[in-house]
């Protein structure tokens, strides 16, 4: 989900200094970044400067086309299956009504509006992790309550504010193949005893510096350590001991905020009439002039243990609260825990967690004690290519109470006034980051910020319409470093461009707003994208077709088209069986018109339904859905 509006007004930089064109050959800029100098000149080559050299799997499968009809393509050998599509029962809840009909007891039992981050947790039998049987947990990002309700937001109530809310969160569904050869087929387990749906209804615990605090304390939560639900659920991560977690994203839009608001309401977004859900019409909490705390009780990661289905999920404070796009997860070589953290919105920021303690396999009630204490970082990315972590820290950096901060509660509650104040970078909307499994080079979108105006070095292009993805390597190859080396890998864009700055310096085949980014375990870079429906086949996008998914060699750099989605879909949400035949992806708001919000009484304008119908293809409502994308000769997708 976009939103496109600025809440960044710090004095921070952007680096529009220097930039030095490249003419050094591969050689001498691996010389020059063991040294630790040059990467920034090596930037704008996009080329492999910081990859690892070897180790890199194939990429073999020939890559499609760009696609402007409204099916899924795939390259020819693999196939797309159905799995969970909106409205479809979690466990053994009621069937979708095609008229959108079911209600929001029968919501709260069915699969959510607008799939996005997803993860397949497998079963572990006879001793090893299962490739055909596993828990699948999938975030419900926001609704389309034009789609949602028969007759839409016409006659809005408080049957559709709660139908809405259902309609959010996450769900864990059991998932297993059955059948023979490519006779079979993934399918839900149904009824499943792990099966739930999580909404914007169900308790939450709050947990750690921020829990308790007298900002996150409502009238229905006098102790500030319970929150009825999880909202804006965008991308996600996974911890070494089994569990996941999921993002608080646009929170901000869900909330009526004052004619007038704070300084602090503002840095955050928080508008009179929000993004238009009309949540706050019949839920008091949704209304910052009636509960002006609620707010400060969103915009955390949340923490779900698919295994344990009684459990309540945890919103983790340690980890800031901002508009949290994604929590991807890795070990330093010590054992302590490092959280890589972004915050989408034009000119924001990119973090990093570390833990205090070490994970120990062997010890699951000290784990899940491990994100709740340890030092949030911001980061800043220097003009020479290099950069630092600074701690968001009180007493440190300049962070305490003579800057405005009583305690680290507040540090975490206002993470991004404090990231404004130690002088973190402004970034071009930070989406996802993936590790790569063997090297750990870490990788982040940064998918467009068309208001940037001036060149940066980390965010090289003005009015950066295509979006980057930006690299970088810890020091020492640690990932607690407090600094790191950092180059572009690619710059996004149409090679046939009239304007030469919006041709991007792709290896392979063109796409732009790259947002979910994953390694699969062999090391293949899979990149999702999101070009805003207000874009997609616009001016600047009108050669590139629908949102796609590509796969990238990050030694050659060379980039593969290997799927296409339906008309007004965004792609987001990939995951793996461990052998790493079953590939689960999914597709978000399939025939979206521009704006986002469908119209049930005019049901044809724009580009929306029932002109686009995907999954069916029957003349229904479109139906975001997760996908399966199998070789119909059982090999390796992607290979
Ligand atoms: Fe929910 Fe930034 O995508
Ligand atoms: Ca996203
Ligand atoms: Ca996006």
């Amino acid at each position: 989900m976009d939103d496109d509006r600025v809440s960044n007004s710090s004095a921070n930089r952007h680096f529009a200094q220097l930039f030095v064109a490249p003419s050094a050959p591969v050689a001498m800029r691996r010389q020059l970044l063991q040294a630790g100098l040059g990467s920034a000149a090596l930037s704008f080559l996009g080329l492999p400067a910081l990859a690892a050299s070897s180790g890199q799997p194939a990429i073999g499968f020939t890559p499609i086309s760009v696609a402007n009809d409204d099916v899924v393509r795939v390259p020819d050998g693999c196939t797309a299956q159905l799995l969970y599509a909106w409205g479809d029962p979690a466990s053994a809840g009621p069937a979708f009504l095609a008229d959108a009909g079911n209600s929001a007891a029968e919501q709260a039992e069915q699969a959510g509006m607008h799939h996005d981050g997803m993860h397949f947790f497998p079963f572990v039998e006879n001793g090893r992790p299962s490739s055909t049987h596993g828990l699948l947990c999938i975030n419900h990002e926001y609704t389309d309550d034009g789609l949602l309700h028969p007759d839409g937001m016409a006659a809005w109530s408080h049957a559709k504010t709660l139908k809405s809310q259902n309609a959010h969160g996450v769900s864990v569904i059991e998932v297993e193949l059955g059948g023979n050869g490519m006779d079979s087929r993934w399918r839900l387990v149904r009824p499943s005893s792990y099966a739930r749906r999580i909404t914007a209804r169900t308790p939450l615990r709050i947990v750690g510096p921020a829990a308790g605090a007298a900002a996150m304390r409502t009238r229905e939560d006098r102790r500030g350590e319970v929150v009825f639900g999880t909202v804006a659920n965008c991308a996600m991560g996974v911890t070494p001991w089994g569990t996941y977690l999921s993002c608080e994203e646009n929170f901000n839009g869900y909330f009526n905020g004052l004619a007038q608001p704070t300084a602090d309401q503002r840095r955050y977004g928080i508008h009179p009439g929000g993004a238009g859900f009309r949540w706050h019409e019949h839920d008091s909490r949704f209304d910052v002039a009636s509960e002006p705390n609620e707010v400060n009780r969103f915009g955390w990661v949340v923490e779900i243990d698919p295994w344990r289905p009684a459990q309540a999920p945890v919103k983790r404070t340690a980890l800031g609260r901002f508009k949290h796009e994604c929590a991807t997860v890795t070990l330093a070589g010590d054992g302590r825990v490092v959280v890589y953290l972004t915050d989408d919105e034009a000119f924001e920021y990119l973090y990093k967690f570390v833990s205090r303690d070490r994970f120990d396999a062997a010890r699951p009630a000290h784990n899940a004690g491990l994100l709740d204490v340890g030092t949030l970082h911001v980061g800043r990315f220097d003009a020479d290519g290099r950069g630092r972590w600074l701690a968001l820290r009180h007493g440190d950096n300049g962070l305490g109470v003579n800057s405005g901060f009583a305690d680290q509660a507040e540090i975490l509650i206002r993470t991004r006034q404090a990231a404004d104040l130690v002088g973190a970078t402004k970034m071009d909307r930070p989406e996802w980051i993936a590790v790569h499994p063997h090297s750990g080079e870490v990788y982040c979108t940064l998918t467009n910020n068309r208001q940037r105006r001036s060149a940066a070095a980390a965010n090289p292009r003005p009015e950066n319409v295509f979006g980057h993805i930006i690299r970088w390597r810890e020091d020492g190859a640690d990932a607690a470093a407090g600094s790191f080396a950092w180059d572009v890998f690619v710059l996004c864009g149409d090679p046939q461009h009239a304007d030469p700055g919006k041709r991007g310096n792709i290896r392979g085949d063109a796409f732009g707003s790259p947002d979910g980014l994953w390694f699969d375990r062999q090391g293949r870079l899979w990149i999702l994208t999101d070009v805003s429906g207000n874009a997609l086949n616009g001016q600047d996008y009108q050669r590139l077709g629908n949102n796609q998914m590509l796969v990238g060699d990050v030694v050659s750099g060379k980039i593969r088209r290997f799927l296409t989605g339906p008309k007004g879909c965004e792609i987001t949400g990939i995951s793996q069986a461990p052998d790493a035949r079953s590939l689960f992806v999914n597709i978000q708001h399939p025939g979206e018109v521009a704006g986002g919000r469908s119209n049930p009484a005019a049901p044809l304008a724009g580009s929306g339904w029932p002109a686009n119908q995907f999954p069916e293809a029957t003349g229904g409502r479109p139906r975001s859905a997760t996908l399966v994308i199998r070789r119909r000769d059982g090999g390796i997708v992607g290979s």
